[in-house]
């Protein structure tokens, strides 16, 4: 594989997908993939229709996580590798560290260990990102910026506290792959501190 992979993290109404949109137009003359998790394929959609408008419940959760796993099986299979293996630049709205983050909350009174046992069922098979851009907001602000459009699941301050709290915990543990960004900057600033994070990446993956 001699792509490079980034991924762009953070709690909902963190601002990452207007980043990334800005982003795609910033970047409309290179080779790059512009996808995202939960994507808009079959379990994608499923995933959104029957886990993210509402709460099913504890029963449930296992369930969803097993979902979330199998969308990114397909994507990664279906279209980040052979974008990878073509030299491309691949940028993920969402990636595993979304699973870690948001199953590690619903999950937590069902496992032990759920951050760990959800990484550990990932590191055999899946592709690890080269930067992660973790988008940092806190999560009241985040929540108020979601009331403009109907509320998800998760678009909650205290589900999104735990899901921040366990992000920056990510970021702090690797702290080469992640590059934490103030989300509470003007839109247009966060996206050009992404931009240049991920042209210095490549700049410095070309000269290698
Ligand atoms: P979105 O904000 O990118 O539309 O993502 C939809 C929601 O799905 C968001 O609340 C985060 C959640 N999510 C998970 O809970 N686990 C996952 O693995 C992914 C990719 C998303």
């Amino acid at each position: 594989m001699v792509g490079i992979l980034v991924t762009l993290e953070g709690i909902d109404g963190s601002g990452k997908t207007t980043a990334a949109r800005i982003l795609e137009g910033r970047l409309r003359d290179r080779d790059v993939l512009f996808t995202a998790e939960p994507t808009p394929g079959e379990i994608g959609r499923l995933i959104r229709k029957e886990h993210l408008a509402q709460d099913r419940g504890p029963s449930r959760r296992m369930e969803e996580l097993f979902l979330f796993v199998a969308d990114h099986a397909q994507h990664l299979y279906q279209r980040i590798i052979p974008a990878l293996d073509r030299g491309a630049l691949v940028i993920s709205d969402r990636y595993t560290d979304s699973r870690v983050a948001y199953q590690g909350v619903t999950l937590q009174d069902i496992l032990p260990e759920p951050i760990q046992w959800i990484r550990e069922l990932h590191r055999p098979w899946s592709v690890d990102p080269h930067l992660t851009i973790l988008f940092r907001l806190d999560p009241a602000l985040a929540v108020e910026r979601c009331r403009t459009r109907p509320r998800e699941r998760f678009e909650h301050e205290a589900i999104l506290t735990q899901v921040a709290r366990i992000f920056d915990r990510l970021a702090q543990e690797e702290p080469r792959r992640f590059l934490v960004i103030d989300a509470e900057a003007e839109g247009e600033e966060v996206a050009e501190r992404a931009l240049s994070a991920i042209l210095e990446l490549a700049a410095s993956r070309i000269s290698l």
